[in-house]
């Protein structure tokens, strides 16, 4: 038997890069017989960046209908809000006093965001990666789908189970990352993580109409100026979406008229776009209709955090046990 946690952050909706390089795994997981899945809706992490509050329920609820429309399944995984279940933050507390301060100042993510709000350098943003390892270690999960950005956090998480097991005795187990084969998208700039910050995604509920513009606008290669010159299928963006969203061989089609040069970048986006189109159309109906209804992602939403708060319960007991709190 594996237990599974993974957690994604309510900034609305998904994007193509949260979906090819984790969400793909949790539907893969949930679905697996031996395997005890628990997927996070992690707003406790979101507060960490500058947010409208009043926009925070309908964070959720989009991304909830984006998590059931992609295939997750309910019956077979507790799906839930972080602030639900309390013990994530009492948790995160007693792993910081095992966490050295240095690892915290080091991590890349930690660096980069703080770049990015130098108005808004606060505690939560350095401690960030604690309640990550606490949300991971209080169902003590043994894999953790996520996509490459978040393995430096997952070091970190083994390295705090490891210092509190070697500490007050063996009670986590140490969690392995789980991977798709697509661990990294680059954002329609080609260059940065696909990231809703960076205002480079493509949604997966986005209308046909916009996802034509982002792509006809996404990056090409700078080596191929004009269609005649032969281009590079495997080091090329457009080319590299075209593997996971159209069909093989439209995909093989563009890839030997890239290197050919007897299709240009603007059909091969052309084709890209209608492939996408078609690829995201059933997740962006059947969405758009859980959307619409609320009250039951509410219902689901509090049958997971009942399953949470069960296993969470349990595992807080035997932490306050080999911390020797009072009884
Ligand atoms: P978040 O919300 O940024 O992303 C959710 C998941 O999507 C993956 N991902 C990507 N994969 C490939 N290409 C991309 N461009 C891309 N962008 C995002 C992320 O790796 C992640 O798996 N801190 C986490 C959430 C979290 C968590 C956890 C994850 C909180 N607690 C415990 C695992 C275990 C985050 O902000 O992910």
């Amino acid at each position: 038997m594996e237990t599974v946690l993974s957690g994604i952050q309510p900034s609305g909706g998904f994007h193509i890069g949260n979906y090819l390089g984790a969400v793909q795994n949790w539907v893969r997981m949930a679905a697996l017989p031996d395997y005890r899945c628990y997927f996070c809706i992690v707003d406790l992490h979101a507060i960490t960046q500058n947010y409208e509050p009043s926009a925070m329920p309908n964070r959720v609820v989009e991304l909830c209908a984006d998590l059931l429309a992609a295939g997750l399944d309910p019956n077979r995984s507790a799906l839930f809000v972080q602030s639900q279940v309390p013990e994530h933050t009492e948790l995160a507390w007693i792993l910081a006093t095992v966490t050295p301060y240095g690892e915290l100042s080091r991590m890349t993510q930690f660096k980069d965001k703080s770049e990015r709000q130098p108005e808004n350098i606060n505690a939560g943003l350095l401690t960030y990666p604690i309640l990550m390892a606490a949300d991971i270690l209080l169902y003590r999960a043994t894999r953790v789908p996520v996509g490459m950005d978040q393995v430096q956090h997952l070091e970190l998480a083994r390295e705090i189970a490891r210092r509190f097991n070697g500490r007050f005795g063996d009670t986590f187990p140490e969690p392995l990352p789980i991977h798709t084969q697509a661990p990294k998208i680059l954002g329609l700039d080609g260059k940065q993580k696909m990231s809703k910050s960076l205002g480079n995604t493509i949604e997966v509920t986005e209308n046909p109409e916009a996802i034509r513009k982002k792509i006809a606008g996404a990056y090409t290669d700078e080596t191929r100026l004009r269609k005649t010159d032969p281009g590079h299928p495997e080091s090329c963006y457009v080319c590299g979406l075209h593997n996971y969203f159209s069909p093989p061989d439209v995909t093989a089609r563009h890839h030997e008229g890239c290197r050919t040069a007897t299709l240009g970048c603007v059909d091969s986006k052309r084709a890209l776009a209608e492939s996408l189109i078609q690829y995201l159309a059933p997740m962006r109906e059947r969405s758009l209709e859980l959307r619409a209804h609320p009250e039951q992602i509410r219902e689901t939403l509090a049958a997971g955090a009942e399953t949470a708060r069960r296993a969470a319960r349990e595992t807080m007991g035997l932490v306050r046990e080999r911390l020797g709190f009072y009884r």
